[in-house]
């Protein structure tokens, strides 16, 4: 068979000449994905690691004797092994057989990236599936999806359609994956890869983050390190229900395969239709976490955070400051303090509309309640402009309640199964809208088009969701189409937030749901950022963002100073050290201003000042992650540089003040330029006397050798003495 020969991107092409025709390479600046090619078999996917220079043939002269791993591993033949598709064909047979069909095709897409197509087709029956892989150069990642075409006459029914698979060799593998659940989110878990199957799943069918992530790092060198060992990173851009695995045997042969949760979720795919499975993001690292980290950031950024190479407004948010009880003058007070205070936005949450107070009423009715707000939106978008501010408001457009007015025009809205009473939620009354139905949708879409049509001024949108599918069912769906309510309910709602962002391009959107249960890049093609957690606890905090930061970059991460006793874990906080906290992501307030001293508003007035001077460093730059707060080390340590190097923003945060308790005071800088030469600058400053490190000048190579030694209390006057010492430095470039 006579195969093109695939040269993905100019930087490729000093490879192109030593390839032998069967090796279809996919390559990034410093990585290689290497596929190969047999007219009679399954592709293989024979290589992902390090990018190989030279002749491709050296991959099949080190390969082991025991057999090559399908690059997209099909149900059939042996069907003990795992598979990434299987579907039932119109006659009942559930085998299939690939084989490629053509020759594999090489486009540059839009942003001038390669893609590599590899089409594929049954032996026997009329289906096509295409593999293909999108390289990104700078970010060193690999997108990989699926493209499933029945070409016969009649439906064929599709039982698992994983996104990819990726074959990997080591007898020392570790996953890294993130857990949790309400106010406990983004929770780092790390643990050898042993014989059998690890199973990450998410089946909530509307929140997809909370209890696990669709996102893992997986270690070919033993427990993983920040600064070196081989990384597979891998990120599943898909909002929905996901389910990724990794299959171990007993020599150390693993197999990762993600994609949608295939479970209840049969699909039949009609004649003439394709099935595309969502993206899985692929990286991998020689260099630990920390690299592979940086990837997803940048690609992200990049490519799949909206408006994500822009900084994102400082904020202030009403929830934990007057939760439902919004009115006008309350609303006011809070644009004003924020502004008096150097913020951009005020963000109005929860309350505003029907007769919402609480949570057992309203969603769905949309009208402003006006015992509340009796100059309606348009009062409150006057007043913010007013006060120099923009204006942002909260809505939960995919849910209702039993008593609302939507609810009793169109209880056929709502997610229930025939003959079942109704289950509900929050506030004991909500339920969730059915986004497979193509009127929920539209309402979805005139809500907000309607809001942001006569309100021009609104400038961000915090887009909430508190409920899982509580019980499965659609009402419009037909009876042999139930078990793709999933999926559809999925793409729905992402065809509902395209249409927004078609015609809203410059509105900033929010993704919350019960805290942090849509940290995905499934819906960040479309959001701006989310909700990390509702836990706003500064120490909770560092846990939870420490996490979210092995996938997602700082400024997709709301991160707001809040009151003490926090509301969740009612611990008290020193106010520095929640602000230190809140500057290591998009930072903003959760508060009621008003009931904060003169003193502590001056103090977050000019720790805005500070952040709005490193803000582009902390959301755009490089995360390099130092002492982990999953170590117990008494202490955490992070720190941002941009991407030219000449400035960067280190923190250090003492987490636990118990005497006896081992404490990290210094540690080595990374990411630094070690010819240059940093000025130090404490930010956020309390102490009585400066620190030793004051205004002095260190190369950039002293400070990745050494670090500097942290005073780890804080030098206040007696009676002022604070708990949780914590300190912020700005590096910069002399
Ligand atoms: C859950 C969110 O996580 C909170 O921030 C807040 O918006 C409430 N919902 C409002 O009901």
């Amino acid at each position: 068979m006579k195969r093109k020969f695939l040269l993905a991107g100019a930087f490729l092409a000093n490879i192109a000449a030593w390839a032998t025709p069967e090796y279809v390479p996919v390559s990034t600046f410093n990585t290689s994905l290497i596929l190969q090619l047999d007219s009679a078999a399954a592709p293989a996917l024979v290589y992902y690691g390090p990018a190989v220079k030279g002749d491709l043939a050296q991959i099949a002269a080190s390969a082991p004797e025991d057999g090559k791993s399908d690059a997209y591993p099909v149900f059939g033949n042996y069907p003990e092994r795992e598979s990434a598709l299987s579907m039932t064909m119109p006659d009942g047979n559930m085998t299939l057989e690939l084989v490629p069909a053509g020759e594999p095709e090489t486009e540059v897409d839009h942003n001038g990236n390669t893609v590599v197509s590899i089409p594929l087709a049954d032996r026997h029956y009329p289906v096509a599936v295409t593999l293909n892989y999108r390289a990104f150069p700078k970010e060193d990642i690999i997108e990989t999806w699926t493209e499933i075409t029945n070409k016969g006459k009649k439906p064929v029914t599709l039982t698992r359609f994983d996104s990819g698979a990726i074959p990997f060799r080591s007898t020392d593998a570790w996953l890294t994956s993130l857990y949790g659940t309400w106010a406990n989110e983004g929770r780092v878990n790390t643990e050898p890869l042993t014989p059998g199957m690890k199973i990450i799943q998410n089946k909530d069918g509307v929140r997809n983050s909370h209890t696990s992530h669709a996102e893992v790092m997986m270690s070919l060198d033993g427990k993983p390190r920040e600064t070196s060992g081989r990384i597979i990173g891998a990120a599943l851009v898909y909002g929905g229900n996901y389910r990724l695995r990794v299959s171990t045997d007993d020599h150390g042969r693993h197999q990762f395969f993600a994609g949608i949760h295939p479970e209840e979720s049969a699909y039949r795919l009609m004649p003439g239709e394709t099935f595309t499975t969502p993206l899985l993001a692929l990286t991998f690292s020689d260099r630990g976490m920390g690299e592979a980290s940086r990837n997803f950031h940048r690609w992200g950024r990049q490519y799949h955070i909206a408006h994500g190479t822009e900084v994102n407004p400082i904020l202030l948010n009403s929830w934990e400051g007057v939760y439902f009880n919004i009115d006008e003058p309350t609303m006011a007070g809070m644009m004003q303090d924020i502004a008096d205070m150097g913020g951009e936005l005020f963000v109005m949450d929860d309350g505003w509309f029907g007769r919402r107070d609480d949570d057992s009423s309203s969603l769905g009715d949309w009208e402003v309640d006006a015992r509340k707000l009796p100059h309606g939106l348009k009062g409150l978008t006057d007043e913010a402009a007013r006060k120099g501010v923009r204006f942002g408001i909260w809505i939960e457009p995919e849910m209702t309640n039993s008593n609302s007015e939507l609810y009793k025009k169109h209880p056929d809205w709502v997610l229930k199964a025939p003959h079942r009473d109704i289950v509900e939620g929050r506030g004991g009354t909500q339920l969730v809208l059915d986004l497979s139905n193509p009127q929920v949708q539209d309402f979805i879409y005139n809500l907000v088009d309607t809001m942001l049509t006569n309100n021009p001024e609104i400038a961000y949108i915090k887009w909430d969701a508190n409920a899982p599918v509580m019980q499965y069912g659609s009402q419009t769906l037909p009876a042999d189409r139930q078990s793709e309510l999933s999926i559809r309910f999925h793409r729905g709602l992402t065809s509902v937030l395209q249409r927004i962002r078609e015609k809203y391009p410059d509105v900033a959107i929010q993704a919350c749901a019960s805290g942090g249960g849509r940290a995905n890049y499934g819906l960040l093609d479309y959001t701006d950022e989310f909700w990390v957690s509702d836990n706003t606890d500064a120490l909770q905090r560092l846990g939870a963002q420490w996490g979210t930061s092995l996938f997602f970059p700082a400024v997709t991460m709301g991160s707001h100073i809040s009151a003490v006793p926090n509301h969740t874990t009612y611990r008290v906080v020193p106010l520095k050290f929640r602000c230190d906290v809140a500057m290591t992501g998009r930072l903003g307030m959760e508060i009621q201003p008003r009931d904060m001293s003169a003193e502590d508003r001056d103090f977050c007035r000019r720790v805005i000042e500070t952040y709005k001077g490193v803000r582009d460093v902390v959301q755009l730059g490089d995360l390099y992650r130092l002492v982990s707060p999953f170590d117990n080390r008494g202490a955490v340590s992070l720190m941002y540089v941009s991407p030219t190097k000449d400035k960067a923003v280190y923190y250090w945060f003492r987490t636990n003040n118990d005497y006896s308790a081992p404490l990290v005071t210094r540690t080595p800088m990374e990411g630094l330029d070690p010819d240059a030469s940093y000025k130090v600058t404490e930010l956020n400053a309390i102490d009585q006397r400066p620190l030793a490190s004051e205004g002095k000048v260190f190369t950039g190579k002293f400070l990745m050798d050494n670090g500097l030694e942290i005073r780890p209390n804080h030098d206040l006057p007696w009676g002022k003495k604070v708990d949780y010492c914590s300190r912020v430095l700005l590096l910069e470039k002399q």
